[in-house]
């Protein structure tokens, strides 16, 4: 990690680290946040390094009223030689640019931001947790601060990298889960915000999700917004099916977030000489290979969980297995793999560690 090099305003105390064995997601943040500026004229200010701790915000602020916000999310681990390494962090910083494009905020640099991000987490590096499982989390995010109840876009953002210890995303781990087919609600459709990290994307959610949980599913897969017949993500994750030793994904069509672990895992199976089809998968076909026998794995896909198989999934009220309901043999592979590589157990021939 390069040395200290932006402005720090240092806390007058640190906080008590926590126990490492019983980490959970997403609730524990650590001394330290980066912030940058945006004011219409001047551009992006240089990011600093600031105490973690409450944001300031006019109740006017144009993001409590239109959501007009970006997120990120990629993970630090710690390798077998202590260092603390990222996993594909230019990956995050162009899909974010991306994000700001469809959002209609200004882009910046990727790379300044990603030297800030690296001093950062190199004073936080006691932060970096080692237990297996765990990592620590750094969200990026964005916010439109504009005072104006007009609908525009906002002429000024902050942009913040928040860090949190983390323990898995999902309670099942790398168990399976059983997962429901939404027909009714909408996750995105193509022109819509639906490949952009903004936040209402998520939130647009909750009520499938409240719904799936209710009848004792832990995620919902969605289906595309018009024929509500083809697959698309499942809970925030891609989806991934292996039916008769092919592997297939849905294509980006216009609607579906450009996963990180996604391309990892395309390329991971290319490099493995296992076919991938990246095309258009209904429900029927997936119903039908699962009625033939020829549906022999299901995981999502994502940086939070990584991977997590899918057991089952139930559409129109009928419960579907996949195969025996275990982790199959890929899926598990995969699993080993990618986590394999992000915490430096085993080589990186693609240099995704930095
Ligand atoms: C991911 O797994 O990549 C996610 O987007 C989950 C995050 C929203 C917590």
């Amino acid at each position: 990690m390069s040395k200290n090099t932006i402005k720090w305003t240092k806390r007058d105390k640190l906080k008590t680290k926590p126990d490492e064995s019983t980490l959970p997601f997403g609730k524990i943040f650590t001394d330290y946040m980066m912030k940058m500026r945006y004011e219409a004229g001047s551009g992006w200010s240089d990011p600093e390094i600031v105490p973690y701790g409450p944001i300031e915000l006019d109740p006017a602020a144009m993001v409590l009223h239109y959501g007009q916000t970006v997120f990120e999310g990629l993970k630090a681990y710690r390798n077998e030689n202590g260092d603390v390494q990222l996993f594909r962090p230019e990956e995050n910083m162009k899909r974010m640019n991306r994000s700001h494009r469809r959002m209609s905020i200004p882009e910046f640099d990727g790379e300044t931001v990603l030297k800030a991000l690296s001093q950062l987490i190199d004073i936080e590096k006691d932060w970096v947790p080692s237990v297996e499982g765990t990592s620590l989390y750094v969200r990026p995010f964005v916010i439109s601060t504009q005072t104006h109840l007009a609908v525009h876009p906002s002429d000024s953002y902050e942009f913040y990298i928040i860090l949190s210890p983390v323990g898995s995303y999902y309670p099942e781990g790398i168990n399976p889960v059983k997962i429901q087919v939404e027909d009714e609600f909408t996750r995105a459709v193509k022109g819509g915000t639906g490949t952009a990290k903004t936040g209402g994307n998520y939130s647009a959610g909750y009520n499938a999700q409240e719904k799936a949980s209710k009848s004792g599913h832990a995620q919902v897969l969605w289906l595309d917004a018009i024929e509500k017949q083809y697959i698309e993500e499942v809970g925030s994750m891609n989806v991934f099916f292996k039916i008769n030793g092919e592997i297939v994904t849905p294509a980006l069509s216009g609607s579906i977030l450009e996963g990180v672990t996604r391309k990892s895992i395309i390329e991971l199976l290319h490099s493995w000489e296992i076919p991938v089809m990246e095309r258009k998968i209904s429900i029927q076909e997936l119903i039908q290979a699962q009625k033939n026998g020829t549906l022999e794995e299901a995981f999502g896909a994502g940086t939070a969980a990584v991977v997590s198989p899918i057991g089952s999934f139930t559409y129109k009220g009928v419960a579907y297995k996949v195969q025996d309901g275990e982790t199959g043999s890929l899926t598990k592979k995969l699993y080993d793999t990618v986590t394999g590589i992000q915490t430096g157990k085993l080589d990186d021939p693609f240099g995704w560690t930095k």
